[in-house]
């Protein structure tokens, strides 16, 4: 294989194979291995008429000893049950989901990149409803698949800061709607403003709590954090998607000494952190140099603008550490596939 590892962006690439389950009569079907990247269904689905489908998003790293490694993907099952629960999907039992993601990183084992080149094999599970429904209603029958493909950084910065963009006139995610689930409803909500801050040469939109637009929500594809007086903070908020890096990064935080917050962070509190930054499995951590609230007429800068601060620094190097095996896991996060 020709790859250029090292400069790999986030994007679709072909892989060999992919992975299906169909839930047909009530129940979920045997694991199907396909090498087609098409799938066919009634143009009546209520995934396509009606946003009936759930996504998960996590990544397989390679160990300096070769090793493949997975990273807490019992929660990523979790959150997919979660997310099937709110919208009236099938449940993936956990065995299902994690033996599904097993088995297309160990047929895809030689697209998982070379460790050293800062790039994984971005592992994508997908939920649909595939029974046809004019009314809104869920379908009664499912697809389960998981597809896979080696990606480099989610923010073409990788571990260097960008700036982000506070959107006023968009949200995201209705206080008591679906913020908490990962749905594609939601990222179609935001598309008009991730776009809007693409074209003003912001990294992603950062969303305000929808409302009151007094606490900060998230950034674009990722959870929100601040470090201040030795503090890790971060919001607390029914809309946003329950991060399993920014998860995991708590309990790193609390490990190396620092405190922890979960709470409302009133967009008021900007100025007095110093360090910000973005974090979920795509973006890893993303420092953030700038938070621009253009309507306000505000905007926030930290640290020298060309390097993540120093406690960000920590949190990063111990994350990726125990991601790609370079730090033990003492958490028991890590599963090598053999
Ligand atoms: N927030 C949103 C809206 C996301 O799409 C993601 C990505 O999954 C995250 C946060 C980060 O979550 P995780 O750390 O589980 O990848
Ligand atoms: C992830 O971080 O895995 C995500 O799913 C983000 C995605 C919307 C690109």
């Amino acid at each position: 294989m020709n790859t250029d590892w090292k400069n790999l962006g986030f994007g679709i690439s072909k892989t060999d194979y992919n992975v299906r389950c169909y839930y047909r009569d009530g129940k979920w079907g045997e694991l199907e291995i396909s090498s087609s990247q098409e799938i066919s269904i009634h143009m009546g689905a209520t995934c396509l008429h009606y946003g009936q489908e759930s996504f998960e998003g996590l990544k397989a790293y390679r160990g300096k000893d070769g090793r493949v490694r997975l990273f807490r993907y019992d929660e990523n099952a979790k959150r997919m049950a979660r997310s099937a629960k709110g919208i009236m999907l099938a449940e993936v039992p956990q065995t299902l989901f994690q033996q599904a993601v097993e088995k297309v990183v160990q047929l895809n084992e030689r697209f998982v990149p070379p460790y050293g080149t800062g790039a994984s094999l971005y592992i994508r599970p997908l939920l649909i409803g595939t029974g046809p429904e004019v009314g809104v209603k869920p379908a009664k029958e499912f697809l389960f698949m998981i597809f896979v493909m080696p990606v480099g950084p989610y923010f073409k910065e990788g571990f260097k800061p960008v700036d982000v963009m506070i959107t006023r006139d968009h949200d995201r995610a209705a206080p008591q709607g679906t913020g908490h689930l990962k749905v594609g409803g939601n990222y179609a909500a935001s598309m008009t403003s991730v776009a809007e801050a693409h074209e003003k040469g912001f990294a992603t939109a950062l969303y305000l709590d929808a409302r009151e637009k007094k606490y900060i929500d998230e950034a674009g594809p990722a959870n929100f954090f601040a470090i201040k007086d030795n503090t890790y903070i971060t919001p607390d908020s029914h809309s946003i998607l329950p991060s399993i890096t920014n998860m995991s990064l708590q309990e790193i935080a609390q490990n190396m000494g620092l405190k922890v917050e979960k709470r409302p962070i009133p967009v008021d509190e900007l100025e007095s952190f110093e360090e910000t930054g973005a974090c979920g499995t795509a973006a890893v951590i993303t420092p953030i140099r700038k938070i621009v609230d253009a309507d306000q007429q505000k905007e926030v800068a930290y640290g020298d603008g060309k390097n993540a601060g120093p406690v960000t620094t920590k949190l990063y190097e111990a994350l990726i550490g125990i991601q790609y095996g370079d730090v033990e896991d003492t958490y028991g996060w890590i599963t090598i596939l053999d």
